[in-house]
């Protein structure tokens, strides 16, 4: 039998202007890190979300680390970070010098389930008077709360803030999959101190690494710019007033964000659909419920089954049909560098991964690619969908 093509979990979707742009920076040969494109792609990133300022950096990961140092965050502090997540939101903690404390998921769409972890800090940290938050048994300092919005699908921020507000936290938000994700008509990113987009090439869209740092006031945006392009106090001379960082998006990477850029309202369109092949396609699963305050992205969708067992076999029938799924992410306090790394107990990051795989949601997918994954799914006991 003639193999399948793989239909894949979510492949770049490279087109409209990339090439007259990137080669644009070939030919002028303004392929670094200087050229119009840089600020081309901020501004249109900073006018697609609705942010006051975005500034480039060399990838999500960075972004963060940026962010949370420039938060004041570094030895001596925890920061409240989700178990189930991709661990770049916990390395990023993790470089800082920081320990990560992690939080259960809620078990509807995977994010931080607030109502829990407010219940944790009530019994497990004392206020100091001055207003610091301790964690009691570790006496590390609980200084911020750094939710990621899970496969896309935005967290509760009005939680988040409420949090934040009550227990004197920072908030980041760890938007790297969220682009194109609203809370309450807002872009998320827009509610922390920081928020943080990547454009890793699994991304909705990509400039095959990339991230931007999302901030509300200009002083911090000004800083974020300095501290990720090495902190250089004077135009001529290399007079550098911080440690900074080479976190720099070149021009080439973005000159292809920009094209991107113009195509996400389209691929935001196009996930739409998928989700409906799917949904039309497996009448009687259940579908995860939406937040009527969330407009999903559709990054990555899933797929439920009631155990480990299914789920292994589901992966195993996916792959022999070359459908690319995923499991979810092994929770965080359960891999080798952070197992030292305080936790509140996890069941709900534990179930999520026994029980869920990522299917295909990649943009340049057809209407028979849907059903072919579809087909699969049909035979497997699918207890729900999240598309
Ligand atoms: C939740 C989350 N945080 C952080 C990152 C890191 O972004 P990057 O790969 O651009 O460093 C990713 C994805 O890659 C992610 O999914």
């Amino acid at each position: 039998m003639a193999k399948l093509p793989l239909i894949p979990l979510s492949a770049p979707a490279v087109g409209g202007n990339a090439w007259r742009y990137v080669k644009d920076c070939l030919d002028t040969g303004w392929v670094s890190s200087v050229g119009r494109y840089v600020s081309d792609f901020e501004r249109s990133t900073a006018a697609f979300t609705g942010s006051k300022h975005a500034v480039a950096c060399v990838n999500g990961t960075a972004g963060l680390h940026a962010s949370l140092t420039m938060s004041g965050i570094g030895r001596g502090d925890a920061v409240l970070v989700p178990a189930l997540t991709f661990i770049a939101t916990a390395n990023a903690v993790a470089y800082t010098g920081a320990a990560c404390l992690f939080v259960d998921c809620e078990p509807r769409r995977f994010n931080m389930d607030f109502a829990r972890l407010e219940e944790y800090l009530e019994k497990s940290c004392v206020r100091r008077r001055g207003g610091a938050l301790i964690h009691k048994s570790t006496g590390l300092r609980v200084k911020a709360l750094m939710p990621a919005h899970i496969l896309g699908y935005p967290a509760d921020l009005d939680a988040a803030q409420r949090l934040c507000r009550r227990f004197g936290l920072i908030l980041i938000e760890d938007a790297a999959e969220s682009v194109g994700s609203t809370w309450r008509g807002r872009h998320t990113g827009l509610y922390g101190r920081f928020g943080v987009l990547s454009f890793n090439g699994n991304k909705l869209i990509t400039t095959g690494g990339g991230g931007m740092i999302l901030a509300q006031s200009a002083s911090l945006a000004r800083r974020a710019k300095h501290l990720t392009t090495q902190a250089k106090s004077h135009p001529t001379e290399y007079a550098h007033d911080a440690v900074g960082w080479n976190y720099r998006l070149t021009n080439v990477l973005a000159a292809l964000g920009v094209s991107q850029m113009e195509l996400l309202p389209s691929y935001l369109e196009k996930r739409r659909k998928i989700a409906g092949w799917y949904r039309a396609t497996l009448p009687g699963v259940p579908v995860a419920a939406e937040d009527p305050r969330a407009v999903w992205n559709r990054w990555l969708f899933a797929a439920e089954v009631p155990g480990a067992k299914d789920k292994a076999r589901l992966l195993a029938a996916m792959d022999a049909a070359a459908c690319q799924a995923r499991p979810l992410w092994q929770p965080i306090p359960t891999q080798k560098p952070y197992r030292g790394h305080p936790s509140m107990p996890i069941p709900a990051a534990l179930a999520a991964y026994a029980r869920t795989i990522n299917i295909p949601s990649t943009t340049t997918m057809t209407r028979a690619d849907a059903a072919r994954v579809a087909a699969v799914l049909r035979r497997a006991p699918l207890t729900r969908l999240l598309a």
